[in-house]
């Protein structure tokens, strides 16, 4: 059954933009993405758009729906009641470029900052990993980089201030998968605390709402992650080792 469907795009670039009105046809079985094509093909040449798979695995098409953080690829359409208005806007804590892309390079400077993976000594084929620590670290892998996660964040997403202080949930879990491979050399505490702000984290778990791949961010990633800092903090033999210089 195809209808009508009242669109609410935001159209702009970083100076100024406004929400521009659509009236676009909807099939059965369309997701908003689908609607946005059709709107550029029909409509609006010019509107910018970022996407790339369809598939919900580029994590190239993150815009807010109605103002929630989704992929417009693996939103469908029947969703929403066919006389909702469905309002599409950009994400809000990157910069806008124009239209719906946005400026997402905050986030490629943060996986800048981490430090690689550190085998110490450890040659190739030496270290057998068990099948816990694979599949602790294949949740955190599943990650497409969208950056929903990291949008949704009231750390950043309110408070422009938090930015260089704060690498986002996304990275964070990133520090915590590293941390918990047990071939990784590095201590990854302070890193995380001091360097990545994971102190600011307190919980609201909206990164694990939003993220489309199911990945529990919070519970398996940050809250372990505070375990440990707090770990290395209060216990007397690891402060007083720190102090030493020896652990
Ligand atoms: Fe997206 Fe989830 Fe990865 Fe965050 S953790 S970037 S929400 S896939
Ligand atoms: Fe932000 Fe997720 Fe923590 S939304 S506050 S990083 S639980
Ligand atoms: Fe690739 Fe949506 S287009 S995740």
């Amino acid at each position: 059954m195809s209808y009508e469907a009242k669109f609410r795009v935001w159209r702009g670039d970083e100076g100024r933009g406004e929400l521009r009105d659509y009236t676009v046809e909807v099939n059965e079985g369309e997701v908003v993405l689908d609607i946005i094509h059709r709107l550029q093909a029909t409509q609006a040449p010019d509107l910018a758009v970022r996407w790339n798979c369809k598939a919900g695995k580029c994590g190239s098409c993150s815009a807010e729906v109605n103002g929630m953080p989704r992929l417009m690829c693996m939103t469908r359409m029947s969703t929403f009641e066919p006389d909702e208005v469905v309002t599409v806007t950009p994400v809000r804590t990157f910069p806008v470029i124009r239209d719906l892309v946005t400026d997402v390079s905050f986030n490629y400077e943060k996986a800048q900052e981490i430090p690689a993976f550190d085998p110490g000594d450890t040659k190739p084929g030496e270290f057998r990993m068990q099948q816990v620590d694979v599949e602790r670290s294949q949740e955190f892998r599943k990650c497409i980089e969208c950056f929903l996660c990291n949008n949704v964040c009231h750390v950043i997403r309110d408070h422009e201030e938090n930015k260089p202080s704060f690498a986002g949930p996304r990275f964070l879990m990133r520090i915590a998968e590293l941390e918990m491979h047990p071939a990784d050399e590095a201590d990854r505490r302070n890193i995380a605390q001091e360097d990545h702000g994971l102190g600011f984290c307190n919980i609201t778990k909206c990164c694990t709402e939003v993220c489309p791949e199911g990945i529990k961010i919070t519970d398996n990633a940050l809250i372990p992650m505070k375990e440990r800092v707090v770990g290395r903090r209060y216990d007397p033999v690891v402060w007083l080792g720190s102090k030493l210089g020896i652990v």
